[in-house]
């Protein structure tokens, strides 16, 4: 039988990430050492108080049963939490829902609130799974161009007409991956009125809420007056409390979009497992030392890196957040070319900016994921391997 996928599956043809996983298991497989700089992963333990809550609660047996829609505790949580940490106010009930990691939210959504004719605006460079959640309800994207020159900020202003009159969601991430910038209360302002002229759903990734540096604090989408009319927002414990592999996030803000969510999401799954929302909770009360000191950790790690690189010659701008740093490659080469050759030449792994959107080309993405030594021994790796000198190899 030839077995063949749907035309949707055309869209979700081999990425640069694919690729770029393949050719790091053959390097690995020939022995190559490397140090491994491109993935999202934090590479740092939760803190014990989850690991513990986790553990009581599994060897409870009464925790096994399906949780549907989220527990209460946990969405009790996420509204004192985003009380107490943004001053935003939510209805535990109505304003909240649980997710199996911000991934399952951004890439169902879509399904909810999109039509085939619709457009989805997406930030270029933007995370991939915006897009992603696009084409599997069936629309087309917009992509946005986020732009150094405007401090990674888009330009509202700039959409075409046609775009705007079709478009029904924005997706924007800020601080954002791989561009770690930070938006202004003023954007976000801008944006409400944006949302409201041509009536356009914000989605608000806010995943690195939490890993912000130099005493900054993020802003977030929903206490900035009248988001709640026009949006919601993502988090998750994936970054914050180095629990990504544990699978919870949550998606809160305007009512009418998480109910409608909820509805579909009650025909997608059936809730997450109680002992990850129990310790998801614990943390989000009682968490506040612990992201302190994990976003020291990466600014630290932040001005190693960038502080080293500069120092062998490769000067890049310091991200005021997130667990990455958006790096402008030197002059003649393509993304793929200069990550290929610091594989092959330095054994450093990083991610071509151009998977992130076409305006990502020209740019590297570096993970803050490996403890100070190996930053480090990637520094001296990158210097004597000669790439920033000169271009070497063409693929
Ligand atoms: C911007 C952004 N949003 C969402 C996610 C997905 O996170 P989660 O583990 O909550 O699905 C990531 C993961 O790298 C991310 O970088």
């Amino acid at each position: 039988m030839d077995i063949m996928g749907s035309r949707r599956m055309d869209r979700f043809a081999t990425s640069v990430f694919s690729e770029l996983a393949h050719y790091k298991r053959a390097k690995k497989r020939e022995g190559l050492d490397l140090i491994d700089l491109s993935v999202g992963s934090p590479d740092l333990p939760p803190p014990t108080l989850m690991m513990e809550e986790l553990k009581n609660s599994v060897l409870n047996p009464s925790q096994y049963g399906y949780t549907l829609g989220g527990i209460d505790l946990f969405h009790e949580a996420v509204a004192a939490y985003y009380e107490s940490r943004f001053g935003v106010h939510l209805d535990p009930e109505q304003e909240v829902i649980s997710l199996m990691g911000s991934q399952d939210g951004l890439v169902h959504l879509p399904m909810a609130f999109v039509n085939p004719e619709d457009l989805v605006i997406v930030p270029d460079p933007g995370y991939p799974a915006y897009e992603t959640g696009a084409y599997m309800a069936g629309a087309e994207v917009y992509r946005l161009p986020l732009k150094r020159e405007n401090r990674f900020l888009p330009d509202l202003g700039e959409i075409p007409t046609e775009v705007v009159h079709r478009a029904k969601m924005i997706y924007l991430n800020f601080p954002g991956n791989p561009v770690p910038a930070l938006a202004t209360r003023e954007f976000f302002a801008e944006l409400i009125r944006f949302a409201k002229k041509y009536e356009i759903i914000v989605v608000h990734d806010f995943a690195y809420s939490e890993l912000i540096f130099d005493g900054k604090k993020g802003v977030s989408f929903l206490s900035v007056e009248g988001a709640k009319e026009v949006g919601v927002e993502f988090n998750s414990l994936s970054k914050s409390f180095n629990f990504a592999g544990a699978r919870v996030a949550y998606l809160v803000g305007n009512e009418k979009i998480i109910q409608t969510f909820k509805r579909l999401k009650s025909n997608i799954d059936y809730g997450i497992f109680m002992p990850i929302q129990r310790a998801a909770a614990r943390a989000l009360k009682e968490g506040s030392s612990f992201l302190e000191n994990n976003a020291r950790i990466y600014e630290k790690r932040r001005d190693l890196l960038i502080d080293g690189l500069a120092r062998v010659g490769w000067k890049i701008d310091k991200p005021p957040a997130t667990m990455f740093v958006w790096a402008k490659i030197p002059e003649g080469w393509s993304s793929r070319e200069f990550t290929y050759a610091l594989i092959d030449q330095a054994g450093v792994i990083v991610t071509p900016g151009d998977g992130f959107g076409p305006n990502g080309e020209g740019y590297v993405r570096i993970g803050l994921v490996q403890p100070e030594e190996e930053l480090l021994r990637a520094v001296e790796r990158i210097e004597r391997s000669g790439v920033l000198g000169k271009k070497t190899i063409s693929i």
